[in-house]
């Protein structure tokens, strides 16, 4: 049997490595996320952190790392994250834990974005992942309305806002056959902050399965 929190533990640490004294890092959102922050803070380097989330800027602080505001940040060295899927172009979905939108700006701004994730999380397509919609709330009738077109069914996250005060809507069956054309059509809708499809921000990762790491790497992965 596979013990995904040990092919977890492996992912962030292999990545982690990457990390210099004088880095600036982006810290990402998750279980796999928080290995990272674990095993960063065990390194003990002369860094500073930015976090995706509240969740992450806590466990960072609590074990010792300095983390910034990213609102005085517009670039980050090297950012470290986990996600839902990603395929062999490095195309993910991100977001189950409601953080895609502050991760895909610190991925952004991040010279080098890192996934980190377990093998459960490599998959041949990605449309079999639900993909998070982050909402404003003053939008959410006429949002929903409108991602019809796009899912076949969509689940609000009950209970639930996000750090930046938003809701989430996880929409289900959807065409992956054209992902920008998918991606480009979410942004356009008025009320739509964000979305958990990552196609350009990622320019690696690190794949732990049953004990081995595989690093992948933009543009040079077998298909
Ligand atoms: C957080 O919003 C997400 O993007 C996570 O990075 C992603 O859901 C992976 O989380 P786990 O590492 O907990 O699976």
């Amino acid at each position: 049997m596979k013990d995904r929190d040990a092919d977890k533990h492996l992912a962030a640490a292999a990545a982690v490595r990457e990390v210099c004294d004088d880095m600036l890092v982006g810290l990402g959102t998750g279980s796999t996320a928080a290995h990272a922050i674990a095993a960063l803070a065990e390194r003990n380097l002369r860094i500073e952190t930015v976090a995706t989330s509240l969740a992450s800027a806590r466990l960072a602080e609590s074990l010792g790392l300095r983390v910034r505001d990213f609102a005085e940040v517009s670039r980050v060295d090297l950012a470290i994250d986990g996600a839902d899927a990603i395929d062999a172009r490095l195309y993910a979905v991100k977001g189950a834990g409601g953080a895609m939108l502050r991760e895909k700006v610190v991925a952004d701004a991040a010279d080098r974005m890192i996934v980190i994730a377990d093998g459960s999380k490599r998959v041949a397509r990605l449309g079999g992942t639900p993909l998070p919609v982050e909402i404003l709330p003053f939008a959410k009738s006429y949002v929903t309305a409108r991602l019809k077109d796009f899912f076949v069914h969509m689940v609000e996250r009950p209970d639930y806002r996000t750090d930046n005060g938003n809701i989430v809507i996880d929409g289900h069956g959807w065409d992956d056959s054209s992902l920008p054309t998918l991606a480009d059509s979410l942004v356009a809708i008025p009320g739509i902050v964000g979305h958990g499809l990552f196609l350009r921000e990622i320019d690696a990762a690190y794949i732990a399965d049953n004990g081995i790491v595989t690093r992948l790497e933009r543009g040079a992965n077998p298909r």
